[in-house]
């Protein structure tokens, strides 16, 4: 009688079902084709793109006048003011969205024209008035006219299909990686990404800087894991069972660990039924990541040159150019924003690793381990009606 309890208990808790959860719809190659408008077609897309904390803090007003248009505006109910207090992470998880829409728009056949801060850009603390007023950009879309053997456009430009199912597979992973450096060919493609000249991509691979490198991300890790705000920040988006997956349909999950099938379920079965505190998830954090930085082969970082609103935009078109296509070189990512975030607790390391890596003046706005890695499984993301605002 106690088996079958259990065996119950577990169905419900785990949510065991074998149709899709509502939480990877938005995953499905086809799930833009419900939808008739291409502004809401193309920012089904966006939904897909990283974001900090799995955040998704994207507003989306349509334009009722002009059906070509739409604004993007930040959410400011879906800001980290302990981790992120400038929303700096926030700003880029704008740019992965416009880049993500941008490719979609045009694999669908139109071209996206973009005013980025049409009304000017929101200030740097205390802005949640601003951020609701000042869209991050005003978005036009225009159908390109038809070719006549749209076969042989693709042909042409191979890489602008290839990227665009990238988008269905690209996932951040935060599993130890295997193998060597990046060689200077595949490190010579991702730079050629890069059409900004405010923004420097730097690859790091040899053994001196790898060692700083590891040696203040750990560090940044522990700061975080260890400062009662910041994690229980991150705790506070961490989702450990498939309710809270299907409810919030956003954050952190131990998916991206590399944890699936039977032992998925027996992990989150056993964190629902004995919720952890922060300080004990800390703990676990500091020494998976601790594991997965000493593992990774590669590092990168993306440095800017002002640190204004349209730059961290820019970056985060840029960061989800490069992750997309690493993704399609078989090159796993994962960011480790620690040292760059803009607390009290983390000033000292945050000047160091800007006086270690960059110029006076520069801004280190991405840093990212890079290796080959195991397959790991998507992150939620929310119904696209969500974003969408009258
Ligand atoms: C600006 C920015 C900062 C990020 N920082 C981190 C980080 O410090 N650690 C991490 O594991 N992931 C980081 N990420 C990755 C996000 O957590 C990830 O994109 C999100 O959880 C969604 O998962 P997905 O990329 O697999 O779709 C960052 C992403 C962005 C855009």
């Amino acid at each position: 009688m106690n088996k079958l309890l259990f065996i119950v208990a577990f169905a419900l808790l785990t949510g065991c079902s074998s149709t899709i959860p509502n939480y990877y719809e938005p995953w499905q190659s086809d799930y833009h084709k419900q939808f008739n408008d291409i502004r809401i077609q193309v920012v089904a897309h966006g939904l897909l793109a990283p974001s900090a904390h799995n955040t998704q803090p994207w507003i989306v007003k349509l334009d009722k006048d002009n059906y070509d248009v739409f604004e993007l505006y930040v959410d400011s109910e879906r800001l980290l003011p302990e981790t992120d207090p400038p929303s700096r992470q926030i700003t880029i998880s704008q740019g992965t969205f416009l880049e993500t829409v941008r490719i979609a728009a045009d694999q669908l056949g139109y071209s996206m024209g973009m005013e980025l801060f049409p009304k000017g850009e929101y200030g740097t603390s205390d802005s949640i008035q601003e951020m609701q007023d000042l869209p991050v950009a005003r978005v036009t879309l225009l159908r390109n006219i038809p070719k006549e053997e749209p076969v042989l456009m693709q042909m042409e430009n191979p890489q602008k299909v290839d990227l665009y199912s990238e988008i269905f597979h690209r996932v951040t992973n935060r599993t130890a990686y295997y193998g060597n450096p990046l060689t200077d060919d595949e490190m010579s493609v991702l730079l050629s990404l890069n059409n900004n000249p405010n923004l420097l991509l730097v690859f790091f691979n040899d053994a001196a800087s790898l060692e700083k490198i590891r040696s203040l991300t750990i560090s940044g890790v522990k700061v975080e894991a260890t400062t009662e705000q910041t994690m229980s920040e991150t705790k506070r988006l961490f989702r450990d069972s498939e309710k809270e997956k299907k409810e919030h349909r956003d954050g952190i999950t131990v998916m991206s660990g590399g944890l699936k099938g039977m032992k998925l379920q027996i992990v989150q079965f056993f964190s629902n039924l004995f919720p952890m505190s922060w300080e004990k998830m800390g703990d676990i954090w500091l020494k998976s990541e601790t594991r997965n930085i000493n593992s990774a082969p590669t590092f990168a970082m993306i440095i800017s040159n002002d640190n204004s609103r349209k730059t961290q935009v820019e970056t985060g078109m840029l960061y989800s150019r490069f992750q997309l296509k690493a993704s399609q070189m078989g090159i796993s990512i994962q960011p480790l924003s620690q040292v760059l975030q803009e607390y009290p607790e983390m000033a000292e390391l945050y000047q160091q690793v800007h006086r270690e890596f960059a110029e006076d003046g520069q801004t280190i706005q991405i840093l990212v381990r890079m290796g080959r890695a195991e397959d790991v499984l998507h992150s939620p993301r929310r119904d696209l009606t969500d974003i969408l605002s009258n």
